[in-house]
């Protein structure tokens, strides 16, 4: 859907479809050059970065295998905990391989952090992270990101697989959603 079909919950458009489909494929040239004969496996962090693995997946020109985690990082609403449970484990053995982990977006940076010291434990050649966004407070968490699509200001978007109470992921666009959506205003 397009933003037509959520009037009045968005207060702006941040990053359109077009912008985010050119940037994928900028990061896909990045990722070809620095993986070049590998065979990568993508590594989609459930469910926030469905669209940005399809979409980057297909772009790259690369032989990648995929694979999907689903953590939970306590705390209700707009906030993270950093304390993290896996809720589906990946299928792959990631002895040896070349791992990208694929997210929607970088926040407090907790869940993120987690997980990169969790994946390299299972004795990886190598763990890079994509994030398609990321905010100002990421800064604050010592977590290496080897590739991001877009640096956003602190507010709380949605669309492009990112949610607000699970409304919102099929929206093409990237939107800032309006405060009076959550803080019952
Ligand atoms: P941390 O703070 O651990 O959190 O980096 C990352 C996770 O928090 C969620 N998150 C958001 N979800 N719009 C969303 O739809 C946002 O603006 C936002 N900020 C953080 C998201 O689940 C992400 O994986
Ligand atoms: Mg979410």
């Amino acid at each position: 859907m397009d933003s037509s079909h959520v009037d009045g919950e968005l207060t702006s458009i941040l990053i359109t479809e077009a912008e985010i489909k050119d940037r994928l494929a900028e990061l896909s040239r990045e990722i070809e050059a620095d993986y070049a004969g590998a065979n990568v496996l993508l590594v989609g962090v459930l469910k926030g970065a469905v669209m940005v693995m399809a979409d980057l997946a297909r772009e790259l020109s690369l032989p990648i295998t995929m694979d999907w985690m689903a953590v939970s990082s306590y705390g209700s609403g707009t906030k993270s905990s950093g304390v993290v449970r896996i809720l589906k484990d990946l299928d792959s053995d990631l002895s040896g391989r070349r791992v990208l982990i694929v997210e929607d977006i970088i926040d407090s940076g907790l869940t993120l952090s987690w997980l990169l010291a969790n994946l390299k434990s299972r004795g990886p050649e190598s763990v890079e992270i994509l994030t398609l966004l990321r905010k100002p407070d990421a800064a604050k968490v010592d977590v290496d990101v080897r590739y991001v699509g877009f640096e956003i200001p602190n507010e709380f978007v949605v669309g492009y697989g990112l949610d607000y109470n699970e409304k919102y992921r099929n929206l093409r666009s990237i939107g800032v959603l309006a405060p009076h959506m959550y803080d019952g205003s």
